[in-house]
């Protein structure tokens, strides 16, 4: 593609990765088509509603729906005429066995297939295991083939670039990404990408070589993989760690301290807890489990990572169980449902396995969270163990102790004198190790964290 010819973008699949990015990518000053396959989404997004909780994400649709840089479609066709630079941005959730399910991928790999007929440059955005863009690619190819034996010249080029943002901070860390990972096969290609990146290069103050990092297609596939079950394996190992404190008796949260200011090894993802959720790390570490078995390499370390993240539900209802006798005529404060703070997404949500255990065992609960309550209606409508409180207070009333489950700031910055007053006994069992132990104390509170004491 010649680097001067305006170039117009389509995103194809407006969730929770195309949407910020597509948004993204208007406001730089693309043109840029959303193209989304589930028709009541579409246009939900084309009215200016975005279909989930992500901070800025509704600010910058309607801005730029104004704006008529950005427009919704769910016509592949039409988007792969006017656009030549192709976002692929579908979901490539968990098969059964744990590795990656690339259908979406392959899908919408074949209506590209049938609707390309001039120069096309395909971005790969979805987190797929090694080798799903030399996959595509090859399904694209068969158009590649028909069409260039006609026109003699080369019809696609697929570039892999892994989408890092975190779930909650899209908006944010598309504006201000640690790295920007380009998986190119041809280094032909890497003008454009650069143009493409220009503006936003620009209005971070950053330098092409800071910021942008040039690889084969194969390496940049690996690199997501292997980002996130890196992330996985810290937090599983100060989990482990957490295991033996409890034990003995000492503070995982002081040992995390103690390790984490070696930069070598650095603070982030070094809290203990009741382990990792959501969409991203359990099912990015079971592919890339599963990519490893594939190629015949042996990733058993990652399988323990995963093994300690599945414990962590049991390690945290033990808890509760030995400290409460009677449970089923106890009621329970659950604070914090979603799999982390600022989204509503409940997928994988380690508090929603609490819950439905506790479910299970008939124990009443008093639950809150700041953004998931509609969801957490939809998973337990016919369970009337639940009530859904209004507040954290509201949750506590007469109840015999707070589980939190998601390091929500408020629950931090309750009134934990008041707290007290409304319980029938000041227990509280910190999944997130996230409250001042101090506080709690002086207020007269018994205080349970993950590794402490
Ligand atoms: N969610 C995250 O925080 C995150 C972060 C980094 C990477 N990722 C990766 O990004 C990819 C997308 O994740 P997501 O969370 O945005 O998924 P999502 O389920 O929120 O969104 C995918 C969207 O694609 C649409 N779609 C499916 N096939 C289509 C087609 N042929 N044409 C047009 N639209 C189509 C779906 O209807 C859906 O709206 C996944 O591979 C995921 O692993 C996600």
């Amino acid at each position: 593609m010649d680097n001067k010819t305006t170039m117009t973008l389509a995103v194809f699949g407006l969730g929770h990765v195309g949407l910020p990015t597509a948004l993204g990518f208007a406001d730089l000053g693309w043109n840029v088509i959303g193209v989304e396959s589930d028709k009541i989404k579409a246009e939900s997004i084309a009215n200016g509603y975005v279909p989930f909780n992500e901070d800025g994400v509704e600010f910058l649709l309607r801005t730029h729906l104004r704006s008529k840089k950005f427009s919704v479609i769910t016509d592949t066709k039409v988007a792969v005429e006017q656009a030549n630079i192709l976002f692929m941005c579908v979901a490539t959730p968990s098969d059964e066995n744990g590795s990656a399910n690339i259908s979406q991928l392959e899908n919408l790999a074949f209506q590209l297939r049938d609707s390309i007929s001039s120069y096309k440059i395909i971005i790969q955005k979805s987190t797929a295991p090694v080798n799903t863009a030399e996959k595509i690619r090859n399904i694209l190819l068969e158009a590649n083939l028909k069409n260039e034996i006609q026109s003699n010249e080369k019809l696609v080029d697929v570039v892999v670039i892994p989408e890092f943002l975190r779930e909650g901070k899209a908006v944010d860390d598309f504006f201000n990404p640690h790295r920007i990972v380009i998986g190119l096969d041809d280094m032909n290609l890497k003008e454009t990408i650069v143009e493409l990146y220009r503006p936003l290069l620009k209005k971070i103050k950053k330098d092409e070589s800071s910021t942008l990092v040039f690889m084969d297609t194969r390496s940049a596939e690996i690199s997501k993989h292997a980002a996130n079950a890196f992330l996985a394996t810290k937090l599983s190992f100060i989990n482990m760690i957490s295991d033996l404190c409890a034990k003995v008796g000492a503070n995982v949260d002081s040992v995390s301290r103690a390790i984490g200011m070696d930069p070598r090894i650095g603070a982030d993802f070094l809290q203990a807890g009741i382990g990792y959720g959501g969409e991203c790390l359990p099912k990015d570490l079971s592919a890339f489990i599963e990519s490893g078995k594939d190629n015949g390499i042996n990733f058993s370390m990652l399988e323990e990572v995963k093994k300690v993240n599945e414990d962590r539900v049991n390690v945290f209802i033990a808890k509760v169980l030995n400290h409460l006798d009677n449970l089923q005529d106890k009621t329970l404060a659950v604070w914090g449902l979603s799999f982390k703070p600022f989204t509503d997404d409940l997928r994988n949500s380690q508090s929603i396995k609490i819950l439905h255990n506790l479910v299970a065992q008939k124990i009443k609960l008093r639950v809150y969270d700041p953004y998931a309550m509609d969801a957490t209606k939809k998973l337990f409508k016919i369970s009337d163990s639940i009530t859904f409180a209004e507040s954290p207070m509201d949750a506590a009333q007469s109840s015999n102790a707070i589980l939190i489950l998601t390091e929500w700031p408020q629950f931090s910055e309750q009134d934990f004198a008041k707290v007290f007053s409304v319980m029938k006994t000041p227990l509280i069992f910190d999944g997130r190790n996230m409250l001042n132990f101090d506080v709690l104390i002086a207020n007269g509170f018994k205080y349970y964290g993950m590794g402490i004491g």
